[in-house]
């Protein structure tokens, strides 16, 4: 089975949406040599920030992106993917450990609004390729088509 097939078959399944995206991070995490740390962060409330959900891999203290900070914060404003194949470059960049030398997002539309978006961080210098693009812009979509209200915190809190 294709990695596209297992992920449309996690999205599908009847299991909860935390369980559904844990699975997707596992699943690209230990499918991908080159994707160290693989984390979902969606849009949190009224406060113009984003907030990591379900992740595989190292623990980050980055819980909450402000919008416009670092890669995530920037896409959160872009609207457009953003492939890092040397954080070294970046002037606005948050660390998540000395390890990661590359990184890339790409955000998830829900009729035509960014409501989030998935983050991979690799060790490697220079890893992405254009499949990995496409292929995350295909995870994106199916995420998509999940009901996120429970994951998108409308509260003003
Ligand atoms: N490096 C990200 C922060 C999130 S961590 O990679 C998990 C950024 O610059 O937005």
């Amino acid at each position: 089975m294709t990695i596209k097939s297992k992920i449309s078959q996690l999205i599908n399944n009847d299991q909860s949406n935390t369980q559904k995206l844990q699975q997707i991070c596992d699943l690209l995490k230990s499918n991908y040599a080159h994707f160290h740390w693989v984390g979902f962060y969606f849009v949190h409330g009224y406060k113009q920030e984003l907030k990591l959900a379900q992740f595989s891999g190292e623990p980050t203290e980055h819980t909450i992106i402000p919008f416009g900070k670092g890669i995530c914060g920037q896409v959160a404003l872009s609207n457009e993917n953003f492939v890092v194949q040397d954080v070294m470059e970046q002037d606005n960049y948050i660390s998540c450990g000395i390890g990661v030398k590359s990184e890339i997002v790409i955000p998830i539309f829900q009729e035509g609004k960014n409501i989030g978006q998935i983050d991979i961080d690799s060790h490697d210098r220079a890893p992405f390729t254009k499949e990995d693009e496409e292929l995350l812009e295909f995870v994106c979509s199916e995420v998509a088509s999940l009901n996120l209200q429970n994951l998108i915190s409308q509260d003003p809190s």
